[in-house]
């Protein structure tokens, strides 16, 4: 890393998770393309909005972490294949096969037939929680949901749910407990392994006993035509049910949170509910939970903005900051509801573009429609400076707790 690279202690700091909005800024401005430590890895970021659309469609900019280099070792640590080798981590004509075989599942019109079941689950969480006048929304409310219906489409038994979400919630909320670095990383490979192994067992069982589910699909695409590789089985199994709550969860508390702390956009939402499409798609310009897109290795010397990013650095996409663009979004750092829907960056761009974006709006919009027709009142339970994020070094921009309190 060159000695004028942005450190560690500039971007992953408590202000920082608060609000990354002005570090993204003045990044964009004066250092649009910009290597920057972290604790994690060294990596380059790029902020400006043209660049990072052009970014996540150069084929220079591979995705392909267990190629040649073995890129994945500095980014996820050894023992990752086994979870990790996936379609997010690969390059057509790899990523066109593994995306393939599931990518039906999650057509709009397949989609768009679970919207009872999704509001069933949405009425079921608002009901346990509706007595008590209070509630912490990221885990009555915003994680249960999407987990559930990742794990009710893969064909996890009901029982099984609240196993998958503690493994899974070890690993997203890794460096926001108090235990020592060593410790934490520990417990992270467990949780990995452990769900390595619970997903193995599942596809076996399921063998014996084949459903009607994604994981019975990928099952058959294991066994009839070898589309795909057993070990591809789980690893997109884990992909799924991952990408498949953990966006969504945190998508949804930010979006709570940027209504709560904007009461006139929430009042123009209440008053105005066709406006919730827009609106779910402005939540996600505003303040999306995958501040920079997935890492991507330069293959060769790549130039963006006059600087050169050399051969085998990892690239970060900062979506986050484009979406903040003011050469592409009017005053960017307003809430807008009324915004002409733009295209934002939120979900990706290029053949990586989010696989569940149906599902994720199709949530989104039922959830939030619920929540405010059924809490009356609802407002935020601390102040806005009390309430507890992922670290800023997380992968995943997210609230750990969403306080919150209602008319009964
Ligand atoms: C608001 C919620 C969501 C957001 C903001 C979101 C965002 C994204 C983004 C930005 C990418 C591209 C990453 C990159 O290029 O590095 C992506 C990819 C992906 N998303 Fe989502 N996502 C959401 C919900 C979901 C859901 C519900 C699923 C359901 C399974 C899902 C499955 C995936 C998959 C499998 C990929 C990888 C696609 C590929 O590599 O071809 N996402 N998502």
């Amino acid at each position: 890393m060159t000695e004028d690279a942005v450190p560690a202690g500039e971007l992953y700091t408590d202000g920082f998770a608060a609000d990354p909005y002005p570090t993204f800024a003045r990044l964009r401005t004066e250092r649009p393309v910009c290597p920057v430590s972290s604790p994690r890895f060294d990596s380059w970021l790029i902020t400006r909005f043209d660049d990072a659309r052009a970014a996540l469609t150069d084929p220079r900019l591979s995705k392909d972490l267990y190629g040649p280099g073995q890129h994945y070792l500095r980014i996820f640590g050894p023992n990752s294949e086994g979870l990790n080798r996936n379609m997010l981590n690969s390059d057509p004509p790899e990523h066109t096969r593994l995306r393939r075989v599931v990518s039906q599942a999650f057509a709009p019109r397949r989609i768009e037939a679970l919207r009872p079941r999704v509001a069933q689950v949405v009425d079921h969480l608002i009901d346990k929680m509706l007595p008590q006048g209070q509630a912490e929304l990221m885990h009555d409310f915003a994680i249960p949901l999407p987990m559930t219906v990742i794990c009710e489409l893969l064909g996890v038994p009901p029982q099984d749910h609240d196993r998958v979400l503690d493994w899974t919630q070890v690993i997203r909320t890794s460096g926001s407990t108090r235990r020592p670095p060593q410790e934490e990383r520990a417990a992270v490979q467990e949780a990995q392994l452990r769900l390595h192994h619970y997903f193995a067992d599942l596809v076996r069982a399921k063998r014996d006993d084949p459903a009607d589910d994604i994981i019975g699909a990928l099952i058959d695409a294991v066994d009839r035509d070898g589309t795909l590789s057993e070990a591809e089985l789980v690893t997109t199994t884990f992909l799924l049910v991952f990408a498949g709550h953990q966006t969504t969860a945190d998508f949804l508390g930010n979006a709570v949170l940027a209504l709560l702390t904007h009461p006139e956009q929430l009042e123009l939402l209440r008053a105005t509910p066709q406006l919730l499409p827009a609106a779910i798609e402005e939540l996600l310009r505003f303040d999306g939970p995958l501040p920079v897109a997935s890492p991507r290795i330069a293959t060769e010397d790549v130039e963006y903005q006059g600087v050169c990013i050399p051969q085998g650095s990892i690239v970060g996409v900062a979506i986050n900051a484009a979406n903040h663009d003011p050469a592409h979004f009017t005053d960017p750092d307003r809430l807008d509801l009324r915004r002409v829907r733009g295209p934002h960056l939120g979900f990706g761009h290029g053949v990586h573009y989010c696989l569940g974006v149906s599902l994720a709006r199709m949530e989104a919009q039922i959830a939030l429609a619920a929540l405010l027709r059924r809490l009356p009142g609802l407002r935020l339970g601390v102040p806005v400076e009390e309430v507890r994020r992922l670290p800023a070094a997380s992968p995943f921009r997210g609230l750990l707790e969403l306080p919150v309190t209602f008319a009964a």
